[in-house]
């Protein structure tokens, strides 16, 4: 493995893929297990780490991402010491931000404190809703008063966080939707990730079929969280990452501007400069069969390969137009051979982007309908 001399950021994401229970709507490499051993889990993260951490010498850290599954669930410790040995193998300036999603159960919120002193300054917890009825729905394992008295401890606890929430239930008004809102206002800080419900092949909810939002519903609900979002500071720097100047999530920030990540963990995959382009590397999804390979190899990565231009290109533009600001125009030299100008023109008629000097970008409609943006941008792949 060749150390390239390369003086990019570097952004780290390490996953846990363990949950108490796994929630019918989620196809997260998440798993639920009867017992985990933590002394083993915590030598083969701390391994990987020191492999990926071998090839990017001499680079600088920006952010650390504990990513899952439940990380909450991992032990502090096992926290401390990968925070640890980040600081050890890379450059890491001081306010590096250090963020660990977490569940509000309160097996999981006795941990805060522990977290903190392991190193933890951004914590992102899971809400999804202030309606005990849509909790049960959703299949989470805490209440609604679970819920505010964990943000209300968060805020305490840790100096940034954030909290997601899922619109697009069946049955779900504007108006129910608009209440749930108006409620994660009032105990938001400066940072707030909104999803709508996606129902995903191979879940619970795919399986019994329940339906996702239909078009209009789920426009009118976008449309509603981005006024009232927007009007109370909290600015849509991404399709569904909302946040006053200054507060953006780096890590995800870095990853949609195309910065190079290392993945440790199960399932985690990274983007690193390699010696003929970015590599894009997969590691081995299953939990078991991850650690069973970094045990015998010192690495769980199950396949690698050179991204080609036309790749590249594509994930320049899926990563990019995700964001408000979109692309610079240092980043769409060689994209020009790829988009399609007959649908980038149409695209631009009717709303959904804009382009001038500083770059490329999707307006909230281009958002709202993403995939269909990039269909048309791409027509002639
Ligand atoms: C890995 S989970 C976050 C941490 C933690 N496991 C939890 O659930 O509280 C990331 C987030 O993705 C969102 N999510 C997961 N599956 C989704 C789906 N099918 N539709 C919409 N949002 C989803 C949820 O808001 C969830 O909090
Ligand atoms: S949504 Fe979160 S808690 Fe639920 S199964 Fe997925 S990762 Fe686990």
């Amino acid at each position: 493995m060749a150390v390239l001399d390369n003086n990019d950021p570097l952004s780290v994401y390490i996953h846990w893929p363990f949950c108490a229970s796994k929630c019918p709507y989620c196809d997260f490499n998440s798993h639920v297990a009867d017992t985990v051993d933590h002394a083993r889990w915590r030598r083969a993260l701390l391994a990987e780490l020191d492999y990926f951490a071998r090839e990017t010498k001499g680079r600088a850290v920006t952010s650390v991402f504990f990513g899952g599954g439940t990380p909450s669930l991992m032990e502090p410790e096992t926290a401390a010491l990968l925070i640890g040995a980040v600081k050890g193998h890379w450059d890491a300036p001081s306010d590096l931000e250090i963020t660990l999603e977490a569940n509000p159960s309160t097996a999981e919120t006795n941990l805060f404190g522990a977290f903190r002193d392991a190193g933890v300054n951004r914590l992102s917890l899971g809400v999804q809703s202030f309606d005990d009825k849509n909790l049960k729905f959703l299949g989470r394992g805490h209440s609604a008063a679970e819920a505010i008295s964990a943000i209300n401890l968060a805020a305490r606890t840790f100096p940034r966080f954030s909290f997601d929430l899922i619109h697009g239930l069946p049955g779900q008004t504007p108006d129910q939707w608009e209440k749930d809102l108006r409620t994660a206002l009032d105990l938001a800080g400066d940072h707030l990730s909104v999803y709508q419900l996606t129902i995903e092949p191979g879940t619970p909810f795919f399986r019994d079929h329940v339906p996702a939002a239909d078009e209009d519903t789920g426009t009118a609900l976008y449309e509603i969280t981005q006024t009232v979002l927007d009007n109370a500071g909290l600015e849509a720097y991404e399709i569904s990452n909302h946040a006053r100047p200054g507060h953006q999530c780096r890590h995800n920030l870095e990853i949609w501007r195309g910065g190079d990540y290392a993945g440790i963990g199960p399932g985690a995959h990274g983007r690193l400069a390699g010696a003929s382009g970015t590599d894009a590397i997969y590691q081995i999804h299953t939990p078991e069969r991850w650690l069973e390979k970094v045990e015998a190899d010192g690495h769980g990565t199950a396949k690698r390969s050179t991204l080609d231009a036309r790749e590249q290109a594509e994930e320049i533009l899926m990563t990019g137009l995700r964001l408000s600001d979109g692309i610079g125009r240092d980043r769409l030299q060689g994209l020009e051979n790829i988009i399609d100008e007959g649908g980038l023109k149409r695209l631009t008629d009717g709303g959904f982007m804009e382009t001038d000097e500083a770059g490329l970008r999707t307006t909230a409609s281009g958002r709202l309908c993403l995939n269909e943006v990039l269909r048309q941008l791409l027509a002639n792949f």
